[in-house]
């Protein structure tokens, strides 16, 4: 396979301003936030100079990304949305922020399945909920059984909502039909509000399709929040949909116009439209060289550092490595220090991240190289 997206080279790189390029001194490859090593896709770059070129900088007009998502679930996901249940959101962390506020009330209990995505423990505790933790499975999918546990009470709190990423991160795994189906029968049957966050949702491997919460029997009333800005590497243009199961149409409304629609940004709104329409065949490359680049950072640690090993991973960009064997009293630290290369801290995604690391896979084959052998160099 040819790589055409991920090979901007590492001067390129380094000009960047953004928080990947900034964090550590320049000797460091940076190799954390889920920021891509790319450029933007074509038509988008295209769309942004246009609308710079027209002084076209106002407020956001009209359900264009809202309609954008519902064209791109129906054709890529075969999921028929109406647009009308589809809200639009300053990005996909405050939308949780959102669909907390109008499903629960302060003081109700929250699940959510660590290692996981760390800003989802302080959208918890930030808006005066409570964390119910639930440690995914060994192996990266979802421990129904301690989910049914939670759900039921029998961990001694009932919780009234549960905080799924999916897929998921760090653990890089598309969830199967089957366990999102016995999810949305359990919340439905304990009446927990389940609020998904759809944002790695494009980036599944090639062949692997991705399963919509929304197309499971009892999922009615949740809420899903979904942005172009990972897929499409639009962290910068922030903004988000949130999209209303049937049952939730009211929630989606109860949320105040200053904290969705009022925060969007215009540009984020054309930027994000036009990826999800006319971005499609730069998005299905982008998939081929990250699956390229999983498969790569196996064969690098079988060759080069035999005692880490990659959770088997099949979306995302991300790559949740077990260093335990190593013995290190905090990887992160030691690779950060001793290798100059920068991953993000497994106890940061939970205690359970104790002695992992997540490593980001949206780079040139070159810069994974090189990170692999300065870490396995690093414990000579
Ligand atoms: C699972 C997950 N949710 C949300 C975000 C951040 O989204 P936003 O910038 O739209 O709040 C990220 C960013 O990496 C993510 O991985």
């Amino acid at each position: 396979m040819t790589y055409e997206i991920l090979t901007v080279p590492l001067a390129e790189l380094r000009m960047r301003t953004s928080m990947k390029w900034r964090r550590y001194p320049p000797d460091v490859l940076p190799l954390w936030v889920a920021e891509m090593d790319c450029r933007i896709a074509p038509p988008v770059a295209a769309a942004l100079h246009a609308a710079i070129d027209r002084g076209d900088t106002g407020y956001p007009s009209g359900p264009v990304y809202e309609q954008a998502v519902a064209r791109f679930a129906a054709d890529q996901w075969g999921l028929e949305l109406d647009p009308a249940r589809i809200g639009l959101m300053p990005d996909v962390m405050g939308g949780i922020r959102n669909a907390l506020q109008v499903t629960t009330h302060p003081g109700d209990h929250v699940v959510v399945d660590p290692p996981v995505y760390p800003p989802f423990f302080a959208a918890v505790t930030g808006t005066d909920r409570q964390l119910l933790e639930v440690p995914m499975a060994a192996d990266g999918s979802l421990d129904l059984a301690a989910l049914e546990a939670a759900f039921s009470g029998r961990l001694g709190v009932r919780p009234t909502a549960y905080l799924l990423a999916s897929p998921h991160n760090p653990t890089s795994r598309a969830h199967t039909a089957e366990d999102l189906a016995t999810v949305a029968r359990l919340a439905h049957e304990y009446r927990i509000r389940v609020i998904v966050d759809a944002i790695h949702a494009p980036l599944t491997d090639p062949g692997v399709d991705y399963v919509p919460y929304l197309s499971m029997p009892g999922s009615e009333d949740a809420l899903v929040l979904f942005s172009a800005s990972k897929a499409w590497n639009l962290a910068g243009l922030k903004a988000a949909v949130m999209v209303a199961g049937p049952a939730a149409t009211k929630d989606l409304a109860a949320v105040p116009y200053d904290a969705a629609r009022g925060a969007a940004s215009h540009l984020a709104v054309l930027s994000h439209t036009v990826a999800l329409d006319e971005g499609r065949p730069w998005l299905a490359q982008l998939r081929s060289e990250i699956a390229a680049n999983r498969t790569l950072v196996d064969r690098l640690l079988a060759e080069k550092l035999p005692a880490v090993t990659q959770l088997p991973g099949n979306a995302t960009y991300l790559a949740w490595l077990d260093c335990t064997a190593l013995g290190l009293q905090d990887p992160y630290r030691h690779f950060r220090d001793a290798a100059r290369v920068a991953l993000n801290p497994g106890p940061a995604f939970g205690s359970v991240g104790r002695g992992h690391v997540r490593l980001n896979l949206a780079t040139s084959p070159e810069i994974l190289t090189e990170a692999v052998s300065r870490m396995a160099a690093s414990l000579d």
